[in-house]
């Protein structure tokens, strides 16, 4: 009879727990844009964030600023591009792990260098660091398959910041 009993409280809350859990996937969500299901908020919150393609549009304008910045020698805001491009490379891999193969030598190698020359505040060792640096950038776009995208050691002033 005992063991009826147990076997009754199991049973009971067993069936609580699935529909708590059906009342969860079946909830509606009031939202702006992103859906109602919470499946439909997340694929879309998930698309809104884009792939790689969008890392690299942020990581090729801060390219641009670090080189202008190391070339002013405006060391505090070469280091602030040099660490955001990192960062920003680092949630790209969260988003499109595949993207992670043959970044090594631009992560490990490259940009801690070029940051030595920015620590430094050696303006000669950053010009000569910053052509590997971008040489490391085109070796990636080289080995995903994407080496028409060649970039270059900016030519023309772009920047808007200037000390
Ligand atoms: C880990 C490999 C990797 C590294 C390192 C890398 N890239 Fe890329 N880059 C890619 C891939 C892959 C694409 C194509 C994006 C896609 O298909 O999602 C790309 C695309 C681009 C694009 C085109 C973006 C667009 O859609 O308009 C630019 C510009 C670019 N990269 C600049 C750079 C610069 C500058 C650096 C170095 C500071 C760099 N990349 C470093 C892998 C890399």
């Amino acid at each position: 009879m005992k063991r009826f009993a147990s076997i009754m409280f199991v049973a009971a809350m067993a069936a609580i727990i699935i529909s708590a859990c059906q009342t969860e996937t079946n909830k509606r969500y009031d939202t702006r844009w992103a859906g109602e299901t919470m499946e439909e908020i997340i694929a879309s919150i998930e698309n809104q964030f884009g792939g790689f393609d969008q890392t690299m549009i942020e990581t090729n304008y801060r390219y641009n600023e670090l080189y202008w910045a190391g070339y002013d020698s405006n060391w505090g805001y070469a280091d602030y591009h040099l660490e955001k491009i990192v960062g920003s490379i680092e949630r790209g891999f969260v988003r499109r792990p595949a993207r992670e193969a043959y970044s090594a030598q631009f992560l490990n190698a490259n940009a801690p260098q070029l940051m030595e020359t920015i620590e430094a505040g050696d303006r000669d060792a950053f010009m000569e660091s910053f052509v590997r640096f971008a040489g490391s950038c085109n070796t990636c776009h080289e080995m995903h398959d994407v080496a028409f995208i060649q970039v270059i050691i900016p030519e023309k002033r772009t920047s808007m910041v200037k000390l």
